[in-house]
């Protein structure tokens, strides 16, 4: 288990576009593994490649229900919305209101670069639509409504 470093807002990285995944490769592999044990310990529900330094569109989400591990991920199709605070281990210890849609499809490649699709409401939408906007260069500061607020202790 490697741990790796999460880079925080203020980081140019955070703001740049990431390249395809041509080939999975034992380094590949391996910083998926250290995203996954990254993600678990910070205690977030996603992690995105750039978050760690690495511009690849790579990102890993988990909201309790096991990991899925998105490659080259594309957003297939949207539905609905919801309004709700969000939070990103790059800005620790805040959150903020971001409107997104309720329902996301996706498609993209797993860790064995085997297609699938994969469909998410709510919590799940959300963050696999916050680790896609990752691999765009986008925090959800750029699209949040008011203002950054602290995460009230207790919910940290
Ligand atoms: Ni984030």
């Amino acid at each position: 288990m490697a741990i790796r470093n999460i880079r925080t807002m203020g980081d140019d990285i955070l703001t740049k576009h990431c390249k395809e995944v041509k080939e999975m490769t034992p380094k590949t592999r391996n910083l998926i593994e250290d995203m996954l044990d990254t993600m678990y310990l910070a205690g977030g529900v996603g992690l995105a490649a750039p978050q760690v330094g690495i511009l690849k569109r790579i990102a890993v989400v988990d909201v309790g229900d096991g990991p899925i591990v998105m490659v080259n991920p594309e957003i297939v199709e949207t539905a609905g919305e919801q309004s709700g605070m969000e939070g990103c281990l790059s800005l620790p210890g805040k959150h903020a209101l971001v409107t997104r849609p309720n329902y996301v499809k996706i498609r993209a490649f797993d860790r064995n670069m085997e297609p699938f699709e994969a469909e998410g409401e709510e919590l799940l939408a959300r963050a696999i639509l916050h680790e896609y906007d990752h691999l765009e260069g986008i925090m959800y500061v750029d699209i949040m409504e008011g203002e950054l607020e602290d995460v009230p202790e207790e919910e940290e």
